[in-house]
């Protein structure tokens, strides 16, 4: 039988709940130790808790990630920005609404995917996550695909590839490009801030299109995924 390791916050949070049921009459609930719920809940709680490297002194709210704990893809940001500081959620800001956008277009609302970073809290001024920082945060995000178990994952932007595959990439010449990260598929593309950067009406254009190009790529693999 598998051990079931639960967070002394969790296991408050289902004593309430196996009280309840008792309450109402039921006397048998059967629990899966592999339920992502759970699973998930737990990283969450470990991740809110974090002192691993300096960034939860200067951050105002973890950002751990949300969405369907069953998603068809996870898509991988950098690191929370100011307003997902703020607010302690995923891909809230311009490039979130961005992002949004690009999931509409595909079929998909925010909540029937994972958002997440690899990075989960702000860094200073939104400089790059630095090395050390990776290190201590990396481990959570495993954890999370491995319980997530996506079809597809998209790492938005060269910051997200490279510090999830390791190596270095350049993002326009690898965007759309099928990756593999322990057995899951990843595709690349171009981080939702670049194209609110660009500034010309032709540019602006011409990297939504290729977005949309890598999107494409996405969904046959969603796809191809659904139906073996
Ligand atoms: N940019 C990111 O990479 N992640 C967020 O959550 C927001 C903006």
């Amino acid at each position: 039988m598998k051990e079931l390791q639960i967070h002394p916050h969790v296991q408050d949070q289902l004593k309430e709940v196996l009280e309840f049921y008792r309450e109402i009459g039921v006397e048998f609930l059967e629990v899966q130790a592999d339920d992502p719920g759970l699973l998930m809940n737990e990283i969450h709680n470990e991740i809110k808790q974090c002192t691993k490297c300096h960034l939860h002194k200067t951050k105002l709210h973890y950002v751990p990630g949300e969405g369907y704990l069953s998603p068809d893809i996870f898509f991988i940001g950098e690191g929370p920005g100011e307003t997902e500081d703020r607010f302690g959620r995923p891909f809230i800001g311009k490039a979130g609404q961005l992002l949004d956008k690009v999931l509409k277009k595909m079929g998909y609302d925010r909540e029937q995917v994972f958002i997440g970073n690899i990075i989960k809290c702000r860094p200073p001024n939104n400089r790059n996550p630095l090395k050390d920082e990776v290190d201590a945060c990396l481990p959570y995000l495993k954890r999370q695909i491995e319980v997530l178990n996506p079809k597809v994952l998209v790492c938005l932007g060269k910051v997200a590839l490279e510090n999830l595959l390791g190596g270095q990439y350049s993002i326009s010449r690898v965007r759309g490009q099928r990756f593999e990260f322990n057995g899951v598929p990843v595709i690349p593309t171009f981080h939702p801030s670049y194209i609110l950067r660009q500034r010309l009406l032709s540019e602006i254009s011409k990297v939504k299109w290729n977005v949309w190009e890598d999107m494409q790529k996405v969904l046959s693999i969603v796809k191809e995924a659904s139906s073996s």
